[in-house]
């Protein structure tokens, strides 16, 4: 009788974690799922925000590359949305990410060490979203080991965006590891859709420019409020009317 007590508690923290996989897992809304807005998703405050400089290849920026990633595969309703909090966790804006980044130390930041838990039941994201891919890990580290920045940049030069032969592995793809692949992958693909492979993607590619571009008649993706840049539609329009080649 003694141990009932820590019996009842073992039951409800095995009850109440079973139910987290289960939103994850069963809810509906999931395979339609949006990005709170309530919290406001606008990634960085470009008005108070000093650092908006040009863009370094070697620096990994909040606002283009780390805000995306986490929100499309994080922040979405059922999971860490300002609505289901799932382990009480928000990751709808920089102020809620940072409680679980400690800037400049990515192995001790409670949101890294999630994504490379070898036990599968803690590791983030959780199914049916996959483990994010070696790229997706390498950039939440450079970040949080950067400083984990609210940092966004502009590319200044004309010539910054190139469409010129434009190849589906290293400039469309990178594109969607970032911002679709969360919701889009081969586990449970939203809408039907992978965008992880190129057979994927040619099957969607009918749908694909209209979709980003936010022309009337598609759904408009990224299904949250943060648009892809001019310069990320130029690249997978150019991908497209190039040929939409496996290259
Ligand atoms: C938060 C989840 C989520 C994210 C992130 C997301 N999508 Fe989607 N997407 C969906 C869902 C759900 C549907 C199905 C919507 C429907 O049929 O009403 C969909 C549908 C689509 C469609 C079909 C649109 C149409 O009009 O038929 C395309 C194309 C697409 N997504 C591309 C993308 C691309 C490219 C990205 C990244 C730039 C992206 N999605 C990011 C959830 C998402």
């Amino acid at each position: 009788m003694r141990n009932k007590p820590s019996a009842v508690i073992l039951y409800l923290v095995i009850f109440f974690t079973a139910c987290r996989h289960e939103i994850a897992e069963l809810n509906p809304a999931f395979q339609t799922a949006t990005v709170d807005t309530a919290n406001g998703t606008k990634p960085i405050d470009t008005t108070n925000n000093p650092i908006n400089i040009t863009c370094n290849p070697d620096t990994v920026y909040f606002a283009s590359q780390f805000f995306p990633l986490i929100q499309s595969s994080c922040a979405m309703s059922g999971c860490h949305d300002a609505v289901t909090k799932a382990d009480g966790i928000v990751l709808t804006d920089y102020a809620n990410i940072m409680k679980i980044v400690r800037a400049g130390d990515p192995v001790n930041s409670k949101l890294y060490k999630s994504l490379i838990d070898s036990d599968p039941e803690d590791r983030m994201p959780m199914a049916p979203v996959p483990p994010f891919n070696q790229t997706q890990i390498a950039l939440v580290y450079k970040w949080i080991q950067q400083g984990a920045k609210n940092n966004a940049c502009t590319n200044t030069t004309s010539s910054a965006c190139v469409t010129t032969n434009m190849s589906f592995v290293n400039n469309v793809l990178p594109i969607f590891t970032i911002n679709c692949n969360g919701c889009h992958n081969a586990t449970a693909p939203a809408g039907g859709i992978n965008l992880t492979t190129f057979a994927g993607t040619k099957a969607a590619s009918a749908r694909l420019v209209g979709s980003i571009s936010h022309t009337t008649g598609y759904v408009p993706m990224p299904s949250s409020t943060t648009k892809l840049s001019a310069c990320d539609i130029n690249k997978i329009a150019s991908w497209v009317s190039q040929g939409t080649l496996n290259n």
